[in-house]
């Protein structure tokens, strides 16, 4: 482009913008509000003057003034006390905000204010006011339950999952700017945790903690019990604590297929019984032991019972000499325990059956 070029350019840009600004001269001009605040001319006033989270109750500005012209009267939909001296300067009164029923927001709070003002010629005006809040950490977060327990029905991945559904980890905090929390435990070989968002439904003041396993699958084969933190993100920052248990499976209780059984002993010291004792489920995969328990009848002690393949024999010690109160009694009632022992965790389970013998003196 030649130098003449440029300055023909240039004088274009200029002529375009000759031709442009009568345009936006032509805009009518801001209306005139028939009453107003400090001489605004539009309806958004801004207070600069914040008001303090602790404060009982803060009348606004204290630090200028607001001037109000052709106002009679000015009132506001949340029922705040508004009020204008004799000189006709307006004083806002403000009472504490209840934080616990108000959404807690990211960003910083503001009062967001419309102002109806009433002009002496008979207008209405309503003047858009925005207020700023300074929120003080004053809540501490805190856990729903001191402890949590988790009592662990398998080492699968999938159930604690469940369990942890049914009886989540929440804190709350009702900081109004707090909008997250931040979850720590204390150093263990199975868990981390991490922030598991806000809780739907509580005004962004409840917050989940997620545990994460740090190697997926591993068996829990001991008792856990560690601290959870939770700490806010106010300044300076507040926290508290809660306990975390987690019970590595017990096995199923074993459960017998009767509730008793019967057996006979005769005269010559023979014991035959009807039907041998059973558990419902197979037994093989813990280790399974029984007992006959001595507390009803002393005679129970000279019955034993064992696991043959998958039933359970009863036996009975002969020592040579006569039954004890053989001929007093017509029965004896034997409890029979049997325990599931798991082989990973050591954990017991037992349950008990009834042993009926019955004693014959006639044969
Ligand atoms: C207030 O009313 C008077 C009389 O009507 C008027 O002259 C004046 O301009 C008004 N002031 C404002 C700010 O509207
Ligand atoms: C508000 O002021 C305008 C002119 O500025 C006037 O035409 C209008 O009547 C006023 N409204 C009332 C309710 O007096
Ligand atoms: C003992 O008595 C019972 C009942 O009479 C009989 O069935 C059983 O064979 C006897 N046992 C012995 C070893 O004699």
């Amino acid at each position: 482009m030649t130098q003449k070029n440029l300055i023909f350019f240039n004088c274009g840009i200029l002529l375009i913008m000759l031709i442009s600004l009568p345009k936006a001269k032509l805009a009518p001009p801001p209306k005139r509000l028939n009453c107003t605040i400090n001489g605004l001319t539009h309806n958004y006033l801004e207070i600069t003057d914040p008001v303090y989270d602790e404060d009982p109750e803060t009348t606004i500005p204290y630090t200028y003034n607001l001037h109000t012209e052709n106002v009679s009267g000015i009132t506001s939909p949340l029922n705040l006390p508004v009020s204008i001296d004799p000189q006709e300067n307006l004083f806002i009164t403000i009472k504490q905000l209840d934080e616990k029923t108000t959404l807690t927001q990211k960003s910083g709070y503001h009062f967001n204010i419309a102002l109806r003002l009433q002009c002496i010629d008979g207008a209405v005006v309503e003047m858009n006011t925005v207020i700023p809040f300074i929120d003080s950490n004053n809540h501490e977060p805190f856990f729903s339950k001191p402890t949590y327990v988790y009592d662990l029905i398998s080492t699968l991945e999938s159930d604690f999952k469940r369990l942890l559904d049914l009886n989540s980890i929440v804190a709350t905090d009702y900081d109004i700017t707090n909008r997250e929390l931040l979850f720590s435990v204390q150093e263990n070989e199975y868990f981390d945790v991490v922030y598991g968002g806000i809780v739907p439904g509580t005004l962004n003041k409840q917050h989940l903690a997620q545990l994460v396993p740090k190697f997926p699958g591993k068996i829990i084969s001991s008792k856990i019990e560690v601290a959870l933190t939770v700490t806010d993100t106010g300044n300076p920052p507040r926290s508290n604590t809660a306990k975390l248990v987690i019970n590595p499976p017990s096995p199923p209780k074993p459960v017998f297929t009767k509730p008793f059984y019967v057996g006979h002993l005769y005269k010559n010291n023979t014991f035959v019984m009807s039907e041998n004792l059973h558990l419902q489920e197979g037994a093989s995969y813990y280790e399974t032991k029984f007992s006959i328990q001595d507390s009803y009848d002393d005679g129970c002690s000279r019955f034993f019972a064992h696991l043959v393949e998958e039933e359970i024999m009863v036996a009975f010690t002969f020592y040579g000499n006569a039954f004890p109160h053989f001929y007093e009694r017509n029965y004896i009632v034997c409890p029979v325990e049997a325990t599931y022992t798991d082989r990973v965790t050591n954990l017991v389970s037992s349950g008990t059956t009834i042993l009926l013998v019955e004693y014959h003196h006639d044969l």
